[in-house]
């Protein structure tokens, strides 16, 4: 990696080659300079905006504590508890076996996050950020996967020299330089997919409501882990025939989950690797949902070009997953980055990159559909042309 001399680096800063970067260099030293903090917490109207980019500030310093006050709420069942009934500290303290005095800390804590609120008698109640965790366990159970990331991330120097050298890294047993399944190993292939089947269902709905699959008649779902997505768009329409591929311990998996929902019929099963196999043929709808962003580029384009000659002329391919903002202020992105990063190979691209890449593979016509919850996934549609019947 390159790292800039600092005298090197202040050399460059001190030449500003546009009047773009010398009006920058003013606006740096203007912002950092004492005076002007003095100065604009005199006024009040500029004292609204140090005071806003204050809190701002300590949410990036306080980070981690909001992160654990939530994981504690989640191990203690709290909120699961105050959707039942509001709950006095004692009560709570009796039900969770916490002493009273550490637990008044958490739950004032949690109060100042909305994870819960204050009601009348000294009780408490579900706040407006609780309220969707107690409804899904999916919510919590990424709370709780999210700590095997933070172990990861206490020394986040090391983690950024090292990236390989993590727990998320064995808990992925697809990410490279990971030894090949075993029969006990294939347990974790299980672990993963249960975790990715309840933290799916937000994306199923974005995925119902964000495209007309009415005009398709087969639809293929490429990593489509244990068959959520494809059992919802089967269900959801009925003319449909679909089909599910993925690793063979995963797809072994779907195949159990699609005959206890009576979809056997309807939804065919498919084991192998998209690095290496061909896909099944015959879909005229391609589906790659939160797959691509697991992978380095080069796998990406060997799956988008494995799915390019699996469509037939005029099929579509319909990929989502959370996708990076552009400008680069989206305050999710931080958190895909790293967990990535950790992962192994993946990357957290903007809909222009992955466009990118699905054009190197032969794709046309490719548009971002309206997505009413881009947290969860955007979705880029692309099509192979009648008119272009190669990839480049
Ligand atoms: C992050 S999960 C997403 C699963 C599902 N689409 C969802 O949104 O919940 C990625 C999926 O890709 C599958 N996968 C990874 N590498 C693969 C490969 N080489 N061939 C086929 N499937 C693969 C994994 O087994 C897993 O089910």
């Amino acid at each position: 990696m390159h790292t800039a001399h600092p005298a090197a680096a202040l050399r460059a800063y001190e030449q500003p080659t546009s009047w773009r970067e010398r009006l920058a260099a003013r606006v740096d030293r203007w912002s950092t300079s004492p005076a002007l903090y003095r100065w604009a917490m005199s006024s009040l109207l500029t004292r609204w905006v140090v005071r806003r980019r204050s809190a701002q500030l300590f949410g990036c310093m306080a980070g981690f504590v909001h992160s654990q006050v939530l994981l504690a709420c989640v191990r203690l069942r709290l909120l699961e508890t105050l959707l039942e009934s509001p709950r006095t500290l004692a009560e709570l303290a009796a039900q969770t076996g916490m002493p009273a005095s550490s637990l008044q800390r958490l739950l004032d804590s949690a109060v100042s996050l909305r994870l819960v609120n204050r009601r009348g008698g000294g009780r408490y109640g579900l706040g407006a950020l609780g309220a969707p965790v107690a409804a899904h366990a999916g919510i919590r159970d990424m709370v709780e996967h999210n700590a095997t990331l933070y172990e990861d991330l206490r020394d986040p120097l090391a983690l950024l020299r090292e990236p390989n050298q993590t727990q998320m890294h064995t808990y992925w047993p697809y990410t490279p330089g990971q030894a090949a399944p075993t029969p006990t190993g294939s347990s974790s292939f299980s672990r993963y997919s249960s975790l990715m089947a309840t933290s799916q269902r937000f994306v199923i709905d974005e995925l119902l409501a964000a495209y007309p699959y009415a005009d398709h008649q087969r639809v293929l779902d490429v990593g489509g882990g244990m068959g959520g997505w494809i059992s919802a768009l089967a269900q959801q329409h009925p003319h449909l025939q679909c089909a599910l591929f993925d690793l063979p311990p995963v797809a072994a998996l779907a195949a159990e989950q699609l005959r206890q929902k009576g979809l056997s019929e309807r939804v065919s099963t498919h084991g192998g690797s998209f690095t290496t196999d061909a896909l099944p043929t015959g879909a005229d709808l391609v589906t790659l949902v939160r797959v691509a962003h697991d992978h380095a580029d080069a796998t990406v384009l060997t799956v988008l070009r494995a799915i390019f000659a699996s469509l037939p002329l005029g099929g579509t391919l319909l990929l989502a997953e959370p996708m990076a903002n552009e400008e680069g202020l989206s305050p999710t992105d931080p958190y895909f980055h790293f967990y990535l990063m950790a992962m192994g190979a993946g990357q957290l691209r903007t809909p222009q990159a992955l466009s990118a890449l699905m054009e190197t593979a032969g794709f046309t016509h490719i548009e971002l559909a309206p997505s009413p919850m881009p947290l969860h996934a955007q979705i880029l549609v692309g099509r192979k042309s009648r008119h272009r019947a190669t990839a480049s």
